[in-house]
């Protein structure tokens, strides 16, 4: 899909919990599978295993009911859970530019028999199928985020940090916070107490991928590189409340 149709579809989608329950057309299916097979990943070199599955192969009852589901599954290495969160959000806007919701499922799980088949591990999954509510925001203003100012330290990229503020997260927890230095930003991450970190730690670093995804299109939509690096800047510090997972040039 043109980068275009990322960025415009970005800053009107929304998730979708009410769906239609007849499955999707073959054709659909099969176009969708193949998007899947093309996303791209942000950290090189860990193995993702992306399946497409139905209600039946759902196991829990805290998912939403939708016709279609994809699971993640990966390799559990740095920064595998923000890798996630940046390549299931291009599917996310995918669907959503082609007509069809989703919804990021944190809380669900597949049968057991889906698990046990993968070497990797499970990581998350979205539901996806033909909407039955509006499936586009009418107005930007409809997005309940934190302000701008909240999410960075100074003014310098917030054409691009926009982009960010409107991401999807889990339970719009919006851990995001940059911190700028040239064309240098230090993606930060939310530092929870231990209580909390226990559920949401995990999902708040599939967030940070799903910041950067949009963040990374943004850039691409002002003919902007970017180039992300895991957290090897030994000189920096994140600041209080945060924890940093790694930075972000743009050139
Ligand atoms: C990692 C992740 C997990 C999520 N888990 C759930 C979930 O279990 N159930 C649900 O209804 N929504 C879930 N959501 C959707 C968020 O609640 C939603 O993205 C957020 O409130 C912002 O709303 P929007 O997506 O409509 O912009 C999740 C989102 C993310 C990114």
């Amino acid at each position: 899909m043109d980068n275009s149709k990322f960025y415009e579809t970005m800053y009107k989608r929304k998730s979708i919990r009410k769906y239609d329950m007849s499955p999707l057309d073959d054709r659909t299916l099969s176009d969708i599978k193949s998007f899947i097979s093309n996303l791209n990943p942000l950290v090189s070199g860990i193995k993702t295993d992306l399946q497409v599955i139905s209600q039946n192969d759902v196991k829990s009852f805290m998912s939403i009911k939708a016709p279609h589901y994809v699971v993640v599954f990966s390799e559990n290495k740095d920064g595998y859970l923000t890798n996630v969160g940046f390549m299931l959000q291009q599917l996310d806007l995918y669907l959503s530019a082609n007509g069809l919701g989703a919804c990021w499922q944190g809380m669900a799980k597949p049968a057991k028999e889906i698990v046990s088949k993968s070497e990797l591990e499970f990581v998350i999954m979205l539901a996806f199928g033909k909407p039955t509510e509006s499936l586009y925001r009418s107005d930007r203003s409809e997005f309940k985020r934190n302000s701008i100012e909240a999410i960075r330290d100074k003014a310098d990229f917030d054409e691009l940090l926009e982009a960010v503020r409107i991401a999807p997260s889990a339970t719009n927890s919006q851990p995001w916070h940059f911190d700028i230095e040239g064309n240098k930003l230090y993606a930060n991450c939310i530092k929870l107490n231990p209580i909390k970190a226990l559920i949401m730690e995990k999902m708040n670093k599939i967030d940070m991928g799903i910041g950067l995804c949009h963040l990374s299109i943004a850039a691409k939509h002002s003919g902007k590189e970017v180039k992300f690096l895991l957290n090897e800047t030994a000189t920096y510090t994140a600041p209080k409340g945060y924890f940093n997972i790694g930075n972000v040039e743009i050139d």
